[in-house]
């Protein structure tokens, strides 16, 4: 497909979108919160009071949920390089997951606190070419393993967007020798097109 018919195709598809649709409906920021909203709703993975770690929040609908669902009590620290809207109850930080810096932002801002979930929705830029897209998918999925791998204490969890394709299996499987139990969840929001999933990982078994 020619990069004019496949934006056209695209945008269609986007319109026509039962939940772009519902999303503008409701004012939320993306239809990417029906995705976290579908996952709380069947694992039950936040409550009241947790402390959660955001990476790839804006334009921040998984904020606003995180936001609603922590509570007064719990702690939301959100970052994104690009700039996004505050939202009430969270700390917004602006900055690359991939910066040296990051961990002692973060680690300044949790002052302390035990995080009990690392949530990702971190995405890259694609350039339509599958393994160049596929190699920076799974380097930023790495990182965001990474930074948990600073952040979590024993038994707290990672939630993260990947891509099915090249090296997908080796990662998942380098994931399940830290987590206890891991899962593989394709919410009904997330296009059926798309390799894009969710890896659900809980019980971290620390720092190997
Ligand atoms: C799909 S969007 C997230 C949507 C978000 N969950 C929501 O509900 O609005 C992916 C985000 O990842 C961010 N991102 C990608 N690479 C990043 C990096 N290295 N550091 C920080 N943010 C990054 C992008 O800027 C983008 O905002």
């Amino acid at each position: 497909m020619s990069g004019v018919k496949s934006t056209r195709a695209w945008f269609k598809q986007h319109v026509n979108d039962p939940f772009v649709k519902r999303a503008q409906l409701e004012g939320q920021r993306s239809r990417a919160g029906f995705k976290l909203a579908e996952i709380q709703e069947k694992y039950r993975i936040l409550r009241p009071g947790m402390v959660v770690v955001e990476l790839g929040a804006a334009p921040g609908s998984w904020t606003q949920l995180l936001a609603k669902q922590l509570g007064t009590n719990g702690l939301l620290v959100a970052v994104d390089r690009s700039p996004m809207q505050s939202v009430p109850q969270a700390i917004i930080l602006q900055g690359d997951i991939e910066s040296d810096s990051m961990i002692n932002d973060l680690s300044a801002v949790l002052a302390g606190r035990a995080v009990n979930w690392v949530i990702s929705d971190c995405s890259p830029d694609l350039t339509g070419t599958t393994t160049t897209d596929a190699l920076r998918t799974l380097h930023l999925a790495q990182s965001v393993v990474a930074l948990a791998d600073e952040l979590l204490p024993q038994g707290a969890g990672l939630l993260l967007k990947a891509f099915q394709g090249a090296g997908f299996s080796v990662f998942l499987q380098s994931i399940k020798e830290k987590y206890d139990k891991v899962r593989v969840v394709k919410p009904k929001a997330s296009r059926a097109q798309s390799r894009e999933v969710y890896i659900l990982a809980s019980g971290y078994k620390g720092k190997l």
